[in-house]
């Protein structure tokens, strides 16, 4: 491994943590009171998943949870971000609290606790009650209030002991690839839904922070994008105006509300749906902060593309660059100056790189070993250039792999796996791969982990 990693430019309490979310590992999704999911509808739904893929039985890590305690040791991690089920806790999205449900968080977070890996909480991962989707989803209003109330019930049984609490993972995501490109879940393709989707989402965000505040006022509370950085395909000036609608779309549609300075004016014409505001609410959506998430895979590369779906830009995929088993193309500055972005742009005072990972089609070898290299490159890689951002001034205060074990990836199926450890899905049985050994390796050689702390 070529580059060197600066552990100086990181702090005393560095966290060391690894990511997943509930759909994706959890299974046992009929057990406990636990009711549908829109992922549960829409893997289920013919030719929406690789393979048919669904998360039914997952990494079964709702009975295996102990074992996957095990595996977190075996790193030497300090922290695990991690997502509750809302169907689980609150199953029809609103009122009767299912105790069953809530009781497997509670002993997950005191087994994690015994074992020294501080909780991360990760509010909504994707999966929205069905039952709210009946009664219209993210497009609709009281999707945001249901947020903030499910909130409060996680943070009033969970606060006393987590002090890291994320509300939204890449609301991007629910939004534009939910409702407007119709590849994940509920699977629309409509502008003004997805628009609609996008304010409540960052409405739910805002009504969240404040219904955890008032159940654990020593909480962290931060969001979680997934950002990235964009390139014109050209030196042209339509590619140019492509690059900064594509910016806005995936970046500046995402911060700038939460940071007060509204949604911003350029991207409201581009898209021409009037948003569903109310007097009052830009002022929920930016409540204050203290961390924002970054969730980073890869760079974009965008042209004009006058013809298609708002933003008016396509990806581009450039040639000869190195790429992963997802075919997203590889760039650790990114990560570097995304990070750097956010601390000079946005004024941030606390960051954590909450996702980064990169899939390939690995096998155990017949002794039980796993070889991945490119995974292992890419986790050095991009470790590396975070440790440069700190270095240059951004107050990094944790990276957590993406992920813990192979697991559900979303329409892709089981065939992507993006773990630390390889699941045999057939027997459950996690293997450490080699870039697992190598995480291991250099959370061992930064002497002076500690676990995340709130801010
Ligand atoms: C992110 C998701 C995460 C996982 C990774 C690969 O967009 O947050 O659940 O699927 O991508």
């Amino acid at each position: 491994m070529t580059d060197r990693i600066d552990f100086a430019a990181l702090p005393d309490d560095f966290a060391w943590g690894v990511a997943t979310s509930a759909y994706q590992i959890e299974g046992a999704v009929a057990v406990d009171g636990r009711a549908p999911s829109i992922w549960d509808t829409f893997s289920h739904t013919p030719g929406r998943t690789d393979n048919g893929d669904t998360g039914d039985r997952a990494c079964e890590h709702y009975h295996r949870w102990r074992e996957d305690i095990g595996l977190m040791r075996q790193l030497g991690v300090g922290a695990y971000r991690f997502s509750v089920a809302w169907p689980r806790v609150v199953p029809e999205g609103d009122g009767r609290v299912n105790a069953a449900g809530q009781s497997f968080y509670d002993r997950l977070v005191d087994g994690l606790l015994e074992a020294g890996v501080a909780p991360s909480v990760t509010l909504y991962h994707w999966d929205l009650p069905q039952a709210l989707q009946d009664r219209g989803g993210w497009p609709v209003r009281e999707t945001a209030e249901r947020l903030a109330q499910y909130a409060s019930v996680v943070a009033g049984k969970l606060g006393d002991r987590v002090r890291h609490w994320a509300t939204l993972n890449e609301p991007l995501c629910s939004a534009w690839i939910g409702h407007l490109e119709g590849r994940m879940a509920p699977g629309l393709t409509d502008l003004t839904a997805a628009v609609h989707a996008s304010y409540h989402l960052l409405l739910g965000h805002g009504l969240a922070v404040q219904a955890i505040r008032a159940q654990a006022p020593d909480a962290g509370i931060g969001i979680i994008n997934n950002l990235s950085t964009v390139e014109p395909a050209t030196g042209s000036e339509a590619d140019a105006d492509a690059a900064r609608r594509m910016d806005g779309h995936t970046n500046r549609w995402w911060l700038d509300p939460v940071h007060g300075r509204g949604f911003p004016s350029d991207m409201r014409e581009v898209y021409g749906v009037e948003l569903p505001e109310r007097a009052g609410d830009a002022g929920v959506l930016a409540q204050p902060l203290d961390w924002l998430g970054l969730n980073y895979y890869f760079p974009a590369v965008v042209a004009a593309d006058p013809s298609g779906p708002p933003p008016f830009a396509r990806p581009v995929r450039r040639l000869h660059v190195p790429r992963t088993g997802m075919d997203w193309e590889i760039d650790a500055n990114g990560i570097e100056t995304l990070l750097l972005r956010l601390t000079r742009e946005y004024g941030a005072r606390r960051l954590y790189v909450t996702e980064n990972g990169s899939a390939y089609p690995d096998v155990v070898r017949p002794e039980g070993t796993v070889a991945d290299p490119e995974r292992t490159a890419y986790l050095h890689q991009h470790i590396a250039a975070c440790a440069r951002a700190a270095r240059r001034g951004a107050p990094l205060a944790g990276y957590f792999a993406w992920s813990l074990m192979d697991n559900f990836e979303w329409a892709y199926g089981y065939d992507k796996r993006f773990g630390l450890f390889h699941v045999d899905y057939a027997t459950q049985t996690r293997t450490l791969k080699d870039s697992g050994r190598h995480y291991a390796e250099l959370i061992r050689g930064h002497p002076r982990r500690s676990t995340p702390r709130a801010a």
